[in-house]
């Protein structure tokens, strides 16, 4: 890491501080001391963009334009995803899950993707329920999937993706689920419209009201509350059971739990829990 001295733009203690403070309070996100370098290496890009050479003079512009702000926030958030990520619960919603809702007749099925990045989470739920027969016996899909950085959302929306996504998308669902892109599109593939026509995107932040009407059949939350602290996380995972139905089902990260509200839940194994 460079000295203070050697570095191109100034990022003070005061300052690093005020951004551990700022990003709490805003979006409920952690930076611990150790994300110094990376936090320095994403607010210097901001820096040269606006043509400044010190935080202070960013600091007064996300304090007074909110479009600033969400860019600032949006930059410190940790995007990364995949399709089929955590694949086992892929395949508890195919097995289990979808199977339960057929032979309990559930023909509205809502689901929430909560922090779906850049949106292969979303649609990788479709593309599973595509192929458990979801679509044919129930009368209605909905699936909502929400972030609070809005630049992934646009990504998200627009379902194309660099063809080395492939990568971990299962064979079974290629052909239905997914085209490639050919001449201008070559080396990129699509989520077939089919699937896109289920899926709701809209911004939320997870630490404010959610504008969300519905009782939830599934909630995955996975990858996210990982940078929040535990009264955070206990606040979200309450208010998760509050909107789960009877019997809803909760996914989360591999390196996350329940915490203090394991009582709340069956735990399956997995990061798969039951609404009790
Ligand atoms: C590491 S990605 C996880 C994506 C996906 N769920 C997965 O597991 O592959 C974490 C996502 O959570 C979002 N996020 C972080 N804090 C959030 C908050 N307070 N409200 C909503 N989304 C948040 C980030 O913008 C990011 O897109």
């Amino acid at each position: 890491m460079l000295a203070v001295s050697e570095q191109e733009f100034e990022l003070t203690d005061k300052d690093f501080k005020f951004i551990q403070w700022f990003m709490h309070k805003r979006v409920g996100i952690y930076l611990a001391d150790t994300k110094r370098a990376m936090v320095y290496g994403r607010v210097s890009r901001q820096l040269r963009r606006r043509g400044l050479t010190r935080f202070k003079e960013y600091r007064a512009l996300i304090e007074n334009d909110e479009q600033e702000c969400v860019h600032f926030i949006n930059t410190l958030t940790t995007n990364k995803t995949q399709f089929f990520r955590e694949i086992h619960h892929f395949e508890f919603l195919e097995k289990v899950v979808v199977e339960g809702w057929r032979s309990l007749g559930n023909t509205e099925i809502k689901i929430w993707s909560a922090g779906c990045s850049t949106g292969e989470e979303p649609y990788s739920i479709a593309a599973t329920l595509w192929h458990a027969g979801a679509f044919e016996f129930a009368k209605s899909v909905k699936i909502f999937a929400t972030d609070l950085d809005t630049q992934v959302l646009e990504h998200a929306k627009r379902g194309v993706y660099p063809e080395e996504a492939l990568a971990t998308i299962p064979k079974q669902y290629l052909r239905q689920c997914f085209m490639r892109g050919k001449e201008a599109q070559s080396g990129k593939i699509k989520v077939a419209n089919r699937l896109q026509q289920f899926i709701q995107f809209q911004p939320i932040n997870l630490i404010e009201p959610w504008s969300l009407p519905e009782q939830f059949d599934l909630i995955a939350c996975r990858n996210v509350m990982i940078y929040f602290d535990k009264p955070t996380q206990e606040q979200i995972l309450r208010r998760f059971h509050a909107r789960l139905k009877p019997g809803g089902v909760l996914f989360l990260g591999h390196s996350e739990g329940l915490g203090g509200c394991s009582s709340l839940f069956h735990h399956l194994g997995q990061t798969i829990y039951v609404k009790m």
